[in-house]
């Protein structure tokens, strides 16, 4: 039986192989060797790797590709996408290519107004928290001053602190809801510390508070943290056409198109079942262009997730509507990023996707990111109500379940001219390379 390990962390990085190969790898030389195929053979990069997180012993890497042809606000882009789904580049370059005949996308920051909380337990009187909270928030915005210096000169820094009663919801509880501007960093380490620093200034005022009785005085801070829920810190991507521009099929009429399209988005609005894979698929774009430019996927899912709900049902991050012959199509979404600090000078490549999107401000990369999830959602709506996705994806797929299948460099473009007018399914491959080889 393998036995639970102390010290892991501290062997190097050849014994941790070791380890995790001799007791967990069916075969460890192999395991070895696969480990050891993904290490990058430039040592210094793999240095930054090995530090980025704690316990490294390999790259996992994911395939980077580029969406061209992306016209926003009149500006020409390409849009690096860091994702292992085959079609989503493929359908995100055709959204690109449909819509830079018509106009291209249009995409405005409505907010950028980021959250941190800090959590705590008050037991006595709340109107006498209330005049405490008077006295304490100027005392609260000098001390994190040294904190906020530098995001002041840059044009951000604490916007407001509130003090909120939450004992409806549960005894003695209450939050400092604080908002920032973070400009063009994400901000999570400037809130994290700013609101450790409410908390201890809160927690020392309250101590020595006059008109505190001794059982009120000893506040308890819970936690202190930002909140990955930024529902004012939001942009809306937006595409618009003459209905009788937008011809996507030969079997449908440009009108029954902008009418079936109308009708998938608002059953995405109304069905909850629908909602979550109609946003999944936004989620393809937009995931795949926050981790190419080293932002927080994690963060803006939980965010985007929780906004889509915030009427109490799931819904659908994108509208559409047919108005005087007019077909638009619009995405609102929350996104908190940075385009400094983090990985962004870090990591050579996200640093390179970056200056491949001219060195947007956050502001400019919530904008190009809302319109990667825009494009996306419209590619899969288009084909999900006119020849359904699988006829494309599966095309998409072909080389996949080929190399799957290991297929040769001679076979595989036999086998993609072949389907090319053939129907795609695992079997089928299967079969016409069993038959190829014999
Ligand atoms: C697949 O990754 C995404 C889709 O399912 C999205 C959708 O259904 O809208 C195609």
């Amino acid at each position: 039986m393998i036995q639970p390990i102390s010290g892991f962390s501290k062997l190097s990085k050849e014994e941790k192989i070791d380890w995790v190969a001799s007791n967990y790898a069916q075969n460890k030389e192999q395991a070895k060797k696969i480990l050891s195929t993904y290490w990058n053979t430039d040592s210094s990069v793999q240095q930054l790797h090995d530090e980025f997180i704690e316990n490294t012993i390999s790259n996992l890497y994911l395939p980077l590709g580029i969406a061209p042809n992306f016209l926003i606000n009149e500006q020409l882009y390409l849009i690096p996408m860091a994702i292992e789904e085959s079609s989503v580049v493929a359908a995100a370059s055709k959204a690109a290519k449909f819509w830079l005949d018509r106009g291209g996308f249009k995409a405005k920051v409505l907010g950028t107004e980021k959250v941190g909380q800090v959590h705590f337990i008050f037991k006595g009187e709340s109107q006498k928290l209330k005049s405490f909270f008077t006295y304490l928030k100027p005392i609260l915005l000098a001390d994190s001053a040294p904190l906020t210096t530098s995001m002041e000169k840059r044009g951000g820094g604490i916007s407001d602190i509130v003090l909120k009663d939450k004992t409806a919801q549960m005894p003695n509880y209450f939050q400092l809801h604080a908002t920032f501007e973070t400009k063009d960093a994400m901000g999570a380490n400037f809130i994290n510390s700013c609101l450790e620093q409410f908390a201890d200034t809160l927690k020392r005022e309250a101590s020595s508070y006059a008109h505190f009785t001794e059982q009120e005085k000893p506040l308890e801070v819970i936690m202190s943290i930002l909140s990955n829920y930024v529902p004012n810190c939001v942009v809306r991507a937006e595409v618009s056409c003459p209905v009788s521009e937008l011809v996507l099929s030969k079997e449908l009429t440009p009108e029954h198109t902008a009418e079936k399209i109308v009708q998938a988005v608002k059953i995405a609005q109304i069905e909850p079942y629908r909602a979550v894979t109609h946003n999944k698929g936004i989620m393809n774009g937009i995931d795949a262009v926050v981790l190419a430019t080293g932002n927080d996927f994690r963060a803006v899912e939980a965010g985007i997730h929780a906004y889509a709900a915030r009427d109490g049902q799931y819904r659908s991050l994108t509208n559409a509507t047919v108005e005087n012959g007019i077909f638009r199509f619009w995405i609102e979404l929350p996104l908190a990023l940075g385009t400094v600090g983090g990985l962004t000078k870090l990591h050579p490549l996200v640093k390179l996707n970056l200056e491949l999107l001219n060195n947007p401000s956050s502001e400019e990369l919530m904008q190009i990111i809302a319109v990667a999830g825009l494009a996306q959602n419209f590619a899969a709506v288009s084909s999900l109500v006119t020849t359904g996705i699988q006829k494309g994806h599966m095309k998409m797929h072909l080389l996949n379940i080929l190399n799957q299948l290991g297929a040769n460099e001679l076979e595989k473009p036999k086998l993609v001219e072949y389907f090319k007018t053939n129907t795609i399914s695992h079997h089928e491959v299967e079969l016409q390379l069993k038959k190829l080889r014999d």
